[in-house]
């Protein structure tokens, strides 16, 4: 087994995604799943911090392939394209570890080849957090490309709060150690034990 990290108990809405083409497995294509997206006025929750430390997310550089207007949608899969799919979900909260709602997430990754889009919006998309600062994102996990190990951007975006840019990463890839951008703090929570992916990250976004 290339990678396995157990979730820890009670993660947040994780959900079963199909294994493709990582590094050496052929790639598969990715069903049409629904973008399903809720938008909810900014507001703060009570706090639930068995997930949440109350220490703020790393940001990392936006690098160089961020466009503004990606499409609301909260999938990024669309007909034929390859790669491992997975669903990605978690929660966003403040430095006190409340829940918040309505907060923007602005993804974008490049694809399974390492591929950016960037003329279209191909694997981009943004989202807001529903009532109780959760998320989920389908999508594929992104290969390599020069100089780089598998990553997903994102940007989080709250009312009032500064912006949040990072990137997230995946446990057990070997490119990992050689990336000077990666950071361990950055790695999805990722079971990878079964055909299907499932992964998990919460964020803390600063004040
Ligand atoms: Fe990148």
């Amino acid at each position: 087994m290339r990678r396995f990290l157990a979730f820890a108990a009670g993660l947040p809405l994780l959900v079963a995604c199909a294994e493709g083409g990582r590094a050496s497995a052929p790639p598969s294509p990715a069903p049409s799943v629904a973008a399903t997206t809720q938008a909810a006025a900014a507001t703060e929750r009570p706090a639930e911090p068995a997930s949440c430390s109350g220490k703020p997310t790393p940001a990392q550089t936006e690098g160089p392939y961020f466009r503004s207007g990606s499409p609301e949608r909260a999938s990024l899969l669309e007909p034929g394209l390859p790669g491992s799919q997975l669903l990605l979900s978690g929660r966003v909260f403040d430095r006190q570890c409340r829940a918040l709602s309505g907060v923007g997430l602005d993804f974008w990754q490049a694809d399974a080849s390492g591929r950016y889009d960037n003329v279209g919006y191909r694997l981009r998309g943004h989202q807001s957090t529903t009532a109780d600062g959760r998320y989920t994102l389908r999508t594929v996990i992104p290969g390599e490309y020069p100089g780089r190990t598998e990553h997903i951007h994102v940007k989080v975006s709250a009312a009032g709060k500064l912006v949040l840019t990072t990137q997230l990463y995946f446990p057990g890839v070997a490119r990992n150690s050689s990336d000077s951008i990666f950071d361990p703090a950055l790695l999805v929570r990722l079971d990878d034990s079964a055909p299907t992916h499932s992964g998990a990250f919460d964020f803390v976004i600063p004040s």
